[in-house]
């Protein structure tokens, strides 16, 4: 399949969806300058409006939104429906009745997997693709090996599906590898974390600009016990130990705390992190975004993914894009 038709791409280079950091703005920016603009999961009303701002912004493009599929309700499902977004990422969780209502609406369901299991579950499913993530990826991993290991297992099991390929891919190059491996596309997460139209905190930036290394952790794992990949922060200093593990307190508190994901609250993110402290092992997935307070970066999830260590400056996203494009 030829992506860039398909979804009136004019590079192949998908933005990743990342709850209140890719939203209308980043998206619309992105769809602008030809990529795929994946809008992170957010309350449906505004998952509505910012599909509705790239609509408006990016006439004519692909709109994608991710579910994130701990915390997605039907309410998610039914905004990406009655909004007739184009393309709907699937990730962390899904099954085969919820590919078949969005294919039957007529979206082209991604699923985002990490392993060959994975990747036969998901085409099971019936999903139109696959996202290959490597494990070098910012943010939540499925990802177990680096990402153009896993790509050849992804491609045998997706056949003629297309494979996108995410994790470590910041640069030109990046692409010309990832599609000379048989990728039809790229994801971009932490490239795209460091651009001016993301909602990530300021702060967050520059300490991802400012990290010699990064961490796969489970940590900020509280009502989602699952592995992620972070830069270090007060924190993690404090609650994980030199190989990036949580600590056995917040681990075993993590691990009680799954079943609340189920009752958090659409937009909690800023409540939760108002309550975060450095010295109580309660860490939430939530990330520090644009508006709240300088300090919090200092108890919340720093994500971003191995390439953060050659990225040097944030920049505007239709710039990102051309560099990603090569
Ligand atoms: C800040 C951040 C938040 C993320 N949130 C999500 C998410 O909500 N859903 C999801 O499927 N992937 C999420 N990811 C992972 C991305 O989909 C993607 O796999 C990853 O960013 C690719 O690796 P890279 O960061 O090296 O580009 C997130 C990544 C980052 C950096």
């Amino acid at each position: 399949m030829d992506v860039l038709d398909r979804f009136r791409l004019d590079v192949p280079v998908a933005l990743a969806g990342m709850p209140g950091i890719a939203g209308g703005r980043l998206a619309a920016a992105v769809a602008s300058a030809g990529g795929l603009a994946t809008i992170g999961l957010m309350a449906p009303i505004e998952l509505r409006a910012a599909v509705g701002w790239v609509r408006d912004e990016a006439p004519g493009r692909c709109v994608a939104v991710n579910l994130l599929m701990q915390f997605a309700r039907r309410r998610h499902v039914q905004a990406c429906v009655e909004a007739g977004v184009d393309v709907v990422v699937v990730s962390f969780g899904g099954d085969a009745a919820l590919v078949r209502e969005l294919r039957d609406a007529g979206v082209f369901v991604l699923v985002m997997v990490g392993t060959e299991d994975q990747a036969r579950e998901a085409v099971t499913w019936g999903a139109d693709g696959l996202i290959a993530q490597g494990r070098e990826a910012g943010g939540h991993l499925v990802g177990t090996v680096a990402a153009l290991e896993f790509l050849p297992r992804a491609l045998a099991v997706a056949r003629e599906r297309p494979v996108f390929l995410a994790g470590g891919v910041a640069t030109g190059a990046d692409t010309a590898a990832a599609l000379a491996a048989g990728a039809a596309a790229v994801v971009a997460g932490t490239r795209f974390v460091l651009t001016e139209e993301s909602g990530a905190h300021r702060e967050y930036q520059r300490r991802i600009l400012a990290a010699d290394k990064t961490l796969e952790t489970t940590l900020f794992g509280l009502s989602w016990p699952a592995r992620h990949r972070v830069v270090p922060n007060t924190v993690t200093d404090r609650w994980c130990r030199a190989d990036g593990a949580a600590r056995r307190l917040p681990a075993l508190v993590n691990s009680l705390s799954a079943p609340l994901s189920r009752w958090a609250p659409e937009n909690s993110e800023s409540s939760v992190l108002r309550m975060q402290r450095a010295a109580i092992p309660l860490f939430s997935p939530a990330a520090p975004l644009e508006g709240m307070p300088e300090d919090w970066v200092d108890r919340a999830a720093l994500y971003a993914g191995e390439s953060a260590l050659r990225i040097n400056g944030v920049i505007p996203a239709k710039q990102a894009v051309a560099e990603l494009a090569g």
